[in-house]
């Protein structure tokens, strides 16, 4: 988590590392704080709390100088506090340190460090570099910081300036990203490309365990042996306005309705009617794919969601196993996978610790990994054999809305193929549900004109303390996903429930006004599903149920209905979510939260 900014040019650093710091608070939020070097000295300004503290701090005390890092925290060692805040410098403040990741063995270096007579202010992991920097420093800025994370276990993107060397900052990358941006005349670094997009569209993407050196007259890349790197710039081609909310009040909100842009973008080039499905530039032919005896999906959090949909359209249409892993138990789990495993990683960010950590497992055993993320250039489609991107565009808002929808779009264009392949269906039912996905953009567009239905609901509902998701098939793999939107963005405690499970302990909850979302997509389960309803009904709940249109007979057994356009049942998950997101977004809304940044969270979600 955390964010990095650093900047060396001709303007003054502090306004600069403030917007770049603005567009990064989606990694935490929890302090600020910048280093500048002004006249040759350090100068530091950083406080706890929400980055608009520190731009009032250097409104009142500004600090002037072309050289200058910043960063914007989510706490993992020591709480956020002004102390704990970065930037962390040495004793003598001459050396200072913006670090994003988790320093594994900072306590044995901070003890090495104590008994040579070094000083520790915070409680932070981070505080260990500038005093190891400190500590190897003999006349050169980069060699120290080599020497330095020579030492350190874990994960980093460090930006490190000194006095010693006032126009210099060297910046490195082990497991956190981090990226290099080239101006004319100025040079930037950032934890993300949207914070120097005000300035540049020209970008290096930094490997792990590569070094930038930046001066006034230009950019080194180098090894950690020090051998000059040559790369080639990446040119963003997306707009920076794509990062801002373009009139909307939440990004959230914004991002709900780029949704079916979204969709469109991700299978444009990919699914067309009477053509083969192209997976870019991947290929796995019939034997290949028949020598695959088992294919994993590991993922976090709403991506994880979409990898359960994933399981059910990749089982149903391709006829392949499938199993569905938090990454986090995956790595540890010593799962079995082999040269006949295929390994599909599901992550907007693309730099999900633990995700990444499962991927490396099984490449590590023989597995063939793709990568499905929505990040150009990010670690996962760096790391990968393969990459199928997510047309998402950047998503801000913590809360994740497009990334899931266009996961989904992933997944069923790989079931496509993987059945197309393997002839698991036949042409004419491939155009079929080929023919549906075409029509999901405006299916998407028309679901997204139900909110008074939502605002209602959420305005009578949003004081409840507690609810419940029902679904079954993939309809349960949405209710998921909707109970941790409303979690996490308004702090309503809900539990999804596999519709048919909830009467084997959970339905001891049910009472009179506990509200119930029920989610009746599915055809071939729709009586089902109507009967767990009722089950809830009798016991007092108040429910809100979506169904398909025409499905209208549900009114005579809930208290509020929505319906969504006719669409395959397997891609229902598409245009279901899109209600229970806005859902989320009323009742946060209604509560007064802070929708775009949630408490407790981040947006990339780095750390184990
Ligand atoms: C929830 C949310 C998280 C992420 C999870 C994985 O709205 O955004 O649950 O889905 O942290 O992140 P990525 O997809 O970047 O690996």
């Amino acid at each position: 988590m955390c964010g990095i900014v650093g900047y060396v040019g001709k303007k003054e650093a502090s306004p600069v590392l403030i917007n770049g710091l603005s567009k990064l608070e989606y990694r935490g939020y929890d302090s600020a704080g910048v280093a500048i070097i002004e006249n040759n000295k350090l100068k530091i300004s950083k406080c706890k709390g929400r980055l608009a503290n520190l731009e009032a701090k250097l409104q009142q005390e500004p600090i002037h100088g072309a050289v200058g890092i910043g960063h914007t925290r989510w706490a993992t060692h020591g709480e956020p506090s002004d102390l704990n805040s970065h930037p962390h410098s040495n004793e003598d403040e001459t050396i200072s340190v913006v670090h994003n990741g988790i320093i594994e063995n900072y306590l044995h270096l901070r003890e090495w460090l104590t008994s040579k007579g070094y000083k520790f202010m915070s409680e932070t992991d981070t505080e260990v570099i500038p005093h190891l920097v400190d500590y190897y420093y003999q006349g050169n800025l980069e060699d120290a910081v080599m020497k330095a994370i020579s030492k350190m276990d874990g994960s980093y993107a460090l930006g490190v300036v000194s006095t010693h060397e006032p126009g210099k900052l060297v910046a490195v990358r082990k497991d956190s990203p981090l990226i290099v941006g080239v101006g004319k005349d100025e040079f930037f670094i950032a934890s993300d490309i949207p914070a120097i997009l005000n300035y540049t569209r020209d970008v290096y993407l930094l490997n792990d365990k590569e070094f930038v050196v930046i001066t006034q007259d230009g950019i080194k890349l180098l090894t950690e042996e020090g051998d000059i790197i040559n790369k080639d710039i990446f040119h963003v081609t997306w707009n920076a306005d794509a990062a801002e909310k373009g009139g909307y009040e939440h990004f959230m909100i914004k991002e709900i309705h780029e949704q079916p842009k979204a969709i469109r973008d991700t299978m444009t080039s990919r699914i067309a009617l009477e053509k083969p499905i192209t997976l870019d530039k991947i290929s796995l032919t019939k034997e290949q794919l028949e020598n695959i005896d088992k294919v994993y999906i590991v993922a976090c959090g709403t991506a994880y969601h979409a990898g359960v949909v994933g399981k059910y359209a990749i089982e149903q249409l391709a006829r392949i196993p499938v199993e569905v892993d938090i990454a986090s138990e995956f790595r540890y789990r010593n799962p079995i996978i082999n040269e006949k495993t295929l390994m599909i990683v599901v992550s907007q960010s693309g730099e999900t610790a633990d995700t990444l950590a499962a991927l490396r497992e099984a490449k590590k055993h023989g597995a063939r990994v793709i990568a499905v993320t929505n990040v150009v250039g990010s670690s996962a489609s760096r790391e990968a054999h393969d990459v199928l991107y997510t047309w998402a565009g950047p998503e801000i808002a913590v809360a994740s809305t497009k990334a899931y929808t266009t996961q989904l779009i992933a997944m069923y264009i790989m079931a496509l193929y993987f059945a197309e392949q393997k002839g698991t269906l036949s042409s004419e039912r491939i155009e079929e549900i080929k023919k549906e996905m075409l029509q999901l953009p405006e299916k998407a567009e028309e679901t997204l004109k139900h909110k008074d239905v939502l605002q209602r609901f959420a305005s009578k509902t949003y004081m409840h303390k507690d609810m419940f998701f029902l679904g079954r098939g993939v309809d349960y793999a949405v209710a998921m996903e909707g109970s941790l939107k409303l979690k996490e963005i308004s702090y309503i405690h809900s539990e999804a429930y596999a519709a048919g499970e909830l009467k084997h302990g959970t339905i001891a909850l049910i009472e009179n006004g506990t509200v119930v979302i029920a989610l009746a997509t599915q055809d071939n389960l729709f009586e089902k599903m109507v009967s767990n309803i009722k089950e809830v009904k009798t016991r007092g709940a108040n429910v809100l149920a979506f169904a398909f249109e025409g499905n209208n007979d549900i009114e005579k057994t809930v208290d509020s209905a929505l319906y969504i356009p006719k669409t395959e049942t397997v891609l229902a998950p598409v245009l279901s979510v899109i209600p229970l997101q806005l859902l989320a977004y009323y009742m946060a809304v209604q509560k007064g939260c802070d929708v775009d940044k949630p408490r407790n969270l981040a947006k990339s979600v780095t750390v184990e």
